[in-house]
């Protein structure tokens, strides 16, 4: 990485080598709220080779797959702990027609994908395909529905097809198709970024759209829909505050989209190339989603005092440009160390906010944006973003224990400030609490004593992610570049942990 000046370090007066130090106070008396396992949700889209080439291959390929799905992604999904996958998109999403997607597959009408590079699809992933996908790794499916191109009647008829016992004539359809049983679906999206490819509409004639739409969505035989308006994309709150003045509480959701991303025109920056100061810009510009996040929810708040609709951040991450010499409308990009960084930080933010956050969705699991898998023919490799949803899966429906950080802080560009050290905290259903922490600085490893305040530790155990160099990354060459190795670098001292965290590093504790 080429070295620049941390020009605005606020640690001016600090020697280059010298250690850094902070404190994190654990306020175990106001642990009351659960971090929802939703929070580490996955989303699937129809871009590039996410599906196929990456989940599904087909049964007559030679790479190694059960009924079509690869084995070493099934493994490395089932690790994970998905609790809930997104599909078919994004902006995929309102321009598919599930009936195109069953069926016997030689049937199956091809496709072009308009929103990704125009690439000619076979539709041979389609429902079937992708909810037992989720019944195979244990999760829940996010169903998005197409408002933007789709009916009224499309959308109430593949509800009924997935959801609808016996009897009904979707039901039966389903059944020929192969399926007995319906599948448990409760997630159900109406359109996706309505205001831009799911239909540039305005936010009053979408939530008037909602209204309509989400009326035929019906529960079939006891299964419980939690129906999900499409949402505003960072900054535009006026969109939060249209749909809760026009929709309220029919909604049982409405989703947020943000990316850390520079901006929308020209180039986004290279996802294995940057200097310092991009890395803390960037560090910044994911800070900056917990501001974003607390207006949307101060204007939640003022509909619905009782917190009945959930925010769903069912897109975040990383967006870079394109992998030189891939295609650009496919959007696969690598992933560093930083975008670990991007990770932790964002999910130590949606722990806060749980009481409102009910669900997230990182974009997108496989070979696009901020990946969990990339995949090439045969190989596969995990990104350094895999491991932090691999260390963190601990956190998942725990009880979130608020923490009181004090550290020393670096502005990254003017007004972004980002504090060397982040932390999270949680304790799980056996009484075990976790503590994850990270450590931004790029050169100076930091002390960091934590207060258990009243908690009794007998023992300590770590996991930590470190590399090199902030630009390092797994490649099909070298997939174990950056991975995760055991941590002892915590020890127990009366009510105090003294942990030190190396340069650059993420850390998960096992405290018991
Ligand atoms: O994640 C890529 C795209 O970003 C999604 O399809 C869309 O919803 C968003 O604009």
């Amino acid at each position: 990485m080429k070295k620049t000046l941390l020009s605005f370090a606020l640690l001016a007066a600090m020697p280059a080598a010298a250690q850094l130090k902070a404190t994190v106070t654990l306020d175990n008396e106001n642990a009351k709220q659960i971090i929802n396992k939703e929070i580490y949700g996955q989303f699937a889209e129809h871009l590039g080779s996410c599906i196929y080439g990456g989940i599904w291959v087909g049964e007559e390929s030679s790479i190694p797959n059960t009924n079509g799905y690869r084995n070493d992604v099934l493994n490395a999904l089932k690790e994970l702990k998905v609790p809930v996958m997104r599909w078919p998109g994004g902006c995929f999403a309102d321009e598919y027609h599930w009936t195109d997607g069953i069926g016997p597959k030689e049937n199956r009408p091809v496709m072009v994908n308009n929103n990704w590079g125009g690439t000619v699809e076979d539709n041979s992933f389609g429902t079937h395909e992708f909810l037992n996908l989720c019944e195979m790794i244990g999760c829940e499916p996010y169903i998005s529905g197409n408002v933007g191109s789709g009916t009224v009647e499309e959308l109430a008829k593949w509800v009924e097809y997935m959801t609808s016992e016996s009897g009904s004539p979707m039901a039966k359809l389903r059944k020929e198709n192969g399926r007995e049983k319906p599948w448990h679906v409760k997630y159900l999206g109406v359109g996706n970024e309505s205001w831009g490819c799911g239909g540039s509409m305005r936010p009053e004639y979408y939530s008037d759209l909602f209204r309509r739409y989400s009326t035929y969505c019906r529960e079939y035989d006891g299964n419980k829909l939690y129906k999900i308006a499409s949402g505003a994309s960072d900054y535009d709150y006026d969109w939060t505050e249209t749909l809760m003045k026009q929709v309220g509480n029919r909604m049982n959701g409405v989703s947020l989209h943000y990316y850390t991303v520079k901006g929308w025109d020209g180039s986004k920056g290279s996802a294995t190339k940057f200097t310092n100061d991009e890395y803390y810009w960037t560090l910044g510009k994911a800070l900056e989603i917990e501001p974003v996040v607390k207006k949307h929810i101060a204007i939640m708040d003022k509909y619905d005092p009782e917190k009945q609709v959930g925010l769903l951040v069912d897109e975040w991450g990383t967006w870079w440009d394109v992998e030189p010499g891939t295609n650009p409308g496919h959007l696969f990009q690598q992933n560093t160390m930083r975008d670990a960084f991007v990770a932790s930080l964002t999910l130590d933010i949606f722990h806060k906010y749980t009481d409102r956050i009910k669900m997230t969705n990182i974009a997108q699991v496989i070979n696009v944006l901020q990946s969990m898998i990339l995949t090439k023919g045969d190989k596969m490799t995990l990104t350094p973003t895999y491991h932090v949803f691999k260390m963190y899966n601990v956190h998942q429906d725990a009880t979130y224990i608020p923490t009181k950080v004090t550290c020393d802080k670096m502005a990254a560009d003017g007004d972004r400030i980002v504090p060397y050290l982040s932390a999270t905290a949680s304790k799980d259903a056996q009484g075990i609490t976790h503590i994850s922490l990270s450590n931004t600085s790029l050169d100076k490893s930091e002390e960091v004593t934590v207060n258990l305040n009243g908690l009794k530790a007998k023992s300590v155990n770590g996991t930590i992610l470190t590399a090199g160099c902030a630009d390092d990354f797994n490649s099909f060459e070298n997939p174990n570049l950056v991975t995760t190795k055991e941590f002892k670098g915590a020890k127990i001292t009366k009510d105090v942990l003294i942990i030190t965290l190396p340069k650059m590093s993420i850390v998960t504790l096992e405290i018991k």
